[in-house]
């Protein structure tokens, strides 16, 4: 399966009506993972990379609920760059895969649902270590 077939970029249901917007998701349904955590990065600017790492144990989705930013997805052999620039749409980052998060705007709030609770233990934060276990 090639690198952005395991890293789908999903469409969420997005319910407008006259009062504005409401976007939906759910774990386990429209993302393939149950939640046990949410955080968000804000404050950032386009001077900043993050992330900076794989996860062995954590499924993780991306949605830049405001403002927009870009990340980078490696699986070490191939690449992809996705922008995250509206609220209704994510990106599925399964276990192992390397990422880093930059370009952000002033305005940026990048949502983070993951299928873990904290650990860690679990990161692998050298690409050259990430490297040789995805050997
Ligand atoms: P870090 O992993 O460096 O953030 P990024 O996702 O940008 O790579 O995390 C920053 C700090 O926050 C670090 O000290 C670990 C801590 N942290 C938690 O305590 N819980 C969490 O769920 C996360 C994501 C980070």
């Amino acid at each position: 399966m090639s690198l952005r077939d395991k890293c789908s970029i999903i469409e969420f249901k997005d319910l407008g009506d006259e009062r504005g917007k409401l976007v939906v998701v759910e774990g386990g349904q429209s993302i393939p993972f149950d939640i046990k955590r949410v955080f968000y990065i804000y404050g950032s600017d386009s001077t900043v990379v993050r992330g900076q790492h794989a996860n062995r144990e954590s499924e993780f989705m991306l949605i830049n609920v405001a403002g927009k930013s870009k990340v980078r997805i490696t699986d070490s052999k191939e690449e992809i760059i996705v922008e995250l620039n509206r609220p209704m749409m994510g990106v599925y980052i399964p276990k192992m895969i390397w990422k880093d998060m930059y370009d952000f705007s002033a305005d940026s709030v990048l949502l983070v649902l993951a299928s873990t609770h904290y650990d860690g233990s679990e990161y692998i934060r050298d690409y050259e270590e990430y490297k040789r276990e995805m050997e």
